[in-house]
């Protein structure tokens, strides 16, 4: 049973380890066919000649006018925050204790636990994200329901138990030989079940103590396949707070690098004021980092270097940190991580924005084998976008036939009215159109 979809496609074929390489990385194919089979991808091709794929009485969605990029990948984000996404006033530390850690106390509910599990998945959904990296709470119900979810959409999911067990309101808090219980049964249940993963989620430095750590760690060392995500580097305040918790360690990073928590497929979000120490040993231990422009903006955290990451080649992917990052969507993201490159002189192009939320994301997870572009094998998760929702967006675009200019506009301009379509293996998941009709 094959599928095919004809439109016009842009992605990236290959990660580069530069920003001057994504030019030729990138590939627009302004007429092309993609064929399917099995949630995977067959082949892409120029339609003038694809007629020898194409079998009579096969139907083809054909999607003038539209862009076919590969599913958007959200690098970190907090579903148990859904609900407290714009809250005033705060910055981290009192923002934790005034919004979340009261939100996510909630999630020892079972049944409020699966409702915004399926209401979290449906906002990624509208937003054209298939793939992202996601924080439970600290309770294992939250993932449990998180991960069910996602399996009845066939999504592509990591995420993990939050761990902590000192400095959050004790309904929050878990000893370590606690967390570490439940922190395998839910390796044992989730991690390879169908494109589920799952990531060790100590939460950040100052919640955990040194014998937590050490725990995360031995685990780590068991199970090296397994994610681990954490925070790091964020806010001045939280900086201060974790060396004099940790009066012993060289810096922040150096506390999680003494358990052993760096690493290939360790993503570490934020990272807004590393020294030059820290950013070699994310380089040097093959770390990756994610970017999240909304939530460092609305929290008044810092700016990211984005030169600077690229200088020391560590993979990088954007996240939205809902919710203290502002939206779901990733065009409104990128347009913040545009906003903070012009405040440090950095001009991020159109290319590598949309690198970092397909292929570069994916080198950033360790996908880039299993998805992000439309190479022959890869995950048939797609993302058809309407750079033309509102009559502002169309009369941008009429303004200018060159594809990175409009492209430009519409990551400035778009948000869930873009998101046409999105496809996850193979399949339409979510069709703006029809939730239109039908008042969802
Ligand atoms: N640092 C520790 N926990 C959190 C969180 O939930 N959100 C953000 N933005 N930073 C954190
Ligand atoms: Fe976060």
């Amino acid at each position: 049973d094959i599928k095919a979809v004809r439109g016009r496609f842009f992605d990236f074929t290959q990660p580069v380890s530069h920003a001057g390489e994504l030019a030729q990385s990138a590939r627009i194919m302004d007429d092309g066919l993609l064929l399917m089979e099995q949630g995977r991808i067959l082949s892409l091709r120029p339609w003038s000649t694809a007629a020898p794929d194409i079998s009579p009485g096969m139907e083809i969605c054909h999607f003038p006018g539209k862009i076919i990029v590969p599913g958007f990948i959200d690098s970190h984000l907090h579903y148990p925050q859904t609900e407290i996404i714009g809250s005033y006033g705060n910055q981290l530390l009192e923002w934790l204790n005034t919004y979340t850690f009261p939100a996510e106390e909630q999630y020892h509910c079972p049944e409020h636990a699966g409702e915004m599990a399926s209401f979290f998945l449906d906002q990624l959904l509208r937003n054209g994200t298939t793939t992202a990296m996601i924080f439970g709470t600290v309770h294992a119900q939250s993932v449990d329901s998180l991960f069910a979810a996602a399996l009845e959409r066939n999504m592509r999911i990591i995420a993990g138990k939050v761990m902590m067990d000192r400095n959050a309101p004790p309904e929050l808090l878990e000893t370590p030989e606690h967390s570490e219980a439940e922190t395998r049964a839910l390796i044992n249940r989730w991690h390879h079940n169908g494109r589920l993963s799952y990531a060790l989620t100590p939460r950040f430095a100052p919640t955990s103590s040194p014998d937590l750590l050490a725990m995360v760690g031995g685990l780590r060392r068991e199970f090296p396949d397994l994610y681990l995500q954490t925070h790091l580097s964020e806010n001045r305040h939280e900086i201060a707070w974790v060396k004099s918790l940790f009066p012993d360690h060289a810096g922040y990073l150096d506390v999680y690098h003494h358990y052993g928590l760096t690493g290939r497929k360790s993503v570490f979000a934020h990272c807004l004021h590393l020294d030059v120490e820290e950013w070699r040993t994310l380089e040097r231990s093959h770390s990756s980092i994610a970017f999240c422009p909304t939530s460092n903006l609305f929290l008044g955290s810092g700016l990211f270097n984005l030169q600077t990451c690229w200088d020391h080649h560590i993979p990088l992917g954007i996240g939205t940190d809902v919710g203290a990052g502002t939206t779901f969507n990733l065009l409104q993201t990128l347009a913040e991580a545009y906003k903070v490159g012009q405040l440090q002189g950095y001009c991020l192009s159109v290319y590598e924005a949309f690198y970092h939320a397909t292929l570069g994301a994916a080198q950033a997870l360790a996908l880039d084998g299993v998805l992000g572009n439309f190479m022959p094998g890869k995950e048939a998760d797609f993302v058809v976008l309407d750079p033309a929702a509102t009559p502002l967006q169309r009369l941008r675009q009429q303004k200018s036939t060159d594809f990175a200019e409009r492209m430009f506009a519409l990551m400035m301009l778009g948000d869930d009215r873009n998101i046409y379509q999105t496809w996850i293996q193979g399949q339409p998941a979510y069709c703006r159109d029809s939730t239109v009709k039908s008042g969802l």
